[in-house]
């Protein structure tokens, strides 16, 4: 048995969680709309097409905010192809993912949906193929009331009110050659100032997020971020940062480990953004939009591949099935999301259903929860409040992460503590407390030293485990990994002891 120990301070704070950390993704991709989120026929839609188990799910999984429609997929998309009556609507061939794109769901029934499911739109505009122009105009059709060419278009498509989408995203992964138009950070930079400025002229409410590097392992890391905000840091509150975990090397260790480098990540981009406020003499805190996160690497194809299917509507790709490993490292990241909510202000999980995502559905049938959906339910349920910057003594191993994404292989050497934590005050004199037990065979006996909050109960103590690291959920096993209670969490002399099984995500609510 492992011992540890975790000592926080009710006033020593790292910053509040922002709503919007518990984000989403809904990229029109595979399954993710047709058949996802947006299936006519299906038993249980509603008259506009859209799936109530889905929508159940959604708000139990309790995403805050939800990014559309890409990724990939947005650097070729004409917006004005996705409103309108349906029947006019053109098909296009979608050159991000090899599909057709038939339209018959576009910006209006996504802000729709969002509104059934209580989560706030977030857009992105197409900077690949298309200019600030077509995105003024989308601001136009979005969020003008009414009197203009655009915003009258929209009232005349049933929209009478104006959808005040608050948050957009200027284009998506543009430092990525597999991009519609990929970029030099100049020629992107230059485009999203252009953009950004003429979005806002028409609506001055909105706030804007500059595209960061598709990966940390982009070879233009670190200078793409640098000249991006040199060209966009007056016009935008926001640069945005995208990961996806693997276990390609087949190293369990490692792949625990690599949510340590997501820490690593943000707090670079945190440093460069605030160096080119410091060349600008200015006060500005960019925040950090972490609008793509997740674990993705079984279903990554090479779009030779793609190509070999033809044009299919909705295929289905990217249907990762998440294990309990996964959900172990997917927790980690949840965790390295918290320790960081002073700067990360937005982050989006990737994506929402069937495309690498928490909740999956067959083509009329069920829906059911993967292994991942647990500790991102938890985590926006319980990490509402002020993130406490906790002390955490614990052993640690080192890894070498392997992380063959993007141009290059690159190895990240990571040094990390068995025990990863966040510990989230709710201002109402309890905390929650999120604890990753990275040890794979030994179980870890953990001292909680609670200062300032008086005493303490256990309100809530729930571990998500699996005798068998490989275990998965399926429409037949939906509940094979769930979380069950933890047993084993004690008031001591000295404050709460919690015994958390090996290779654990085991999360705890105290209250006065
Ligand atoms: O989320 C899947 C894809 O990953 C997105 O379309 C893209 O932005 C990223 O590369």
């Amino acid at each position: 048995m492992q011992t540890a120990s975790i000592m926080f301070d009710r006033d020593f704070t790292i910053g509040e969680t922002d709503p919007r950390l518990f984000g989403a993704f809904v990229e029109h991709l595979g399954r993710c709309v047709y058949g996802g989120i947006y299936e006519p026929g299906h038993p249980t839609a509603d008259k506009r097409g859209f799936r109530k188990d889905v929508l159940a799910l959604v708000r139990e999984l309790g995403p805050t905010i939800m990014r559309y429609p890409g990724g990939n997929f947005v650097s070729g998309y004409n917006w004005e192809d996705g409103v309108g009556p349906v029947k006019d609507r053109p098909a296009r061939l979608d050159l991000a993912w090899f599909s057709t794109e038939p339209n018959t769901f576009g910006t209006n029934e996504f802000v729709d949906w969002c509104r059934a499911a209580d989560v706030e739109p977030m857009l992105a505009v197409n900077l690949g193929t298309r200019d600030g122009d077509a995105a003024r105009n989308l601001v136009e059709y979005c969020n003008h009331p009414g009197g203009s060419a655009w915003s009258d278009l929209r009232i005349r498509h049933g929209w009478k009110r104006p959808h005040g989408i608050k948050f957009w995203c200027l284009g998506n992964e543009m430092d990525g050659p597999w991009q519609m138009e990929h970029k030099t950070a100049s020629e992107y930079g230059r485009k999203a100032v252009e953009a950004a400025k003429m979005m806002r002229w028409i609506d001055p409410s909105i706030e804007l997020a500059a595209c960061g590097s598709s990966g940390r392992n982009m070879p233009s890391y670190g200078r793409w971020e640098d000249e991006v905000l040199e060209h966009t840091f007056e016009q935008v509150e926001y640069i945005s940062l995208h990961t996806y975990f693997n276990n390609y090397a087949d190293d369990l260790p490692a792949f625990l480990a690599s949510p340590d480098i997501m820490d690593r990540f943000i707090e670079e981009v945190v440093a460069i953004a605030d160096g080119v406020a410091a060349r600008r003499r200015s006060h500005k805190k960019i925040m950090l939009s972490f609008d793509e996160w997740n674990v993705w690497y079984r279903t990554r194809r090479k779009r030779a591949d793609r190509v070999k299917e033809g044009w299919p509507v909705a295929p289905p790709i990217l249907e990762e099935i998440y294990s309990m490993e996964d959900a172990l490292v997917f927790g980690g990241a949840c965790i390295s999301l918290l320790n960081h909510a002073d700067r990360v202000k937005t982050a989006c999980l990737a994506q929402l259903v069937n495309v690498i995502a928490p909740i999956m559905t067959q083509t009329g049938g069920p829906a059911w929860r993967q292994t991942i959906f647990w500790p991102f339910a938890q985590m926006s349920r319980l990490g509402r409040g002020a993130v406490l910057r906790a002390k955490v003594d614990s052993k640690s191993y080192s890894a070498s992460y392997y992380d063959p994404r993007g141009p290059q292989d690159l190895h990240f050497p990571v040094e990390a503590p068995y025990l990863k934590a966040a510990v989230v005050a709710d201002g109402e004199g309890g905390v929650s407390l999120f604890l990753l037990n990275r040890h794979l065979t030994e179980a870890m006996k953990v001292s909680i030293d609670a200062r300032g909050f008086g005493k303490l109960g256990v309100k809530e103590a729930t571990e998500l485990q699996h005798k068998d690291l490989k275990a998965v959920n399926d429409s037949k096993n939906p509940l094979r990994v769930q979380p069950a209670a933890l047993k084993d969490v004690r008031a001591a002399r000295q404050g709460i002891v919690a015994e958390l099984k090996p290779a654990s995500w085991n999360v705890l609510r105290l209250t006065p």
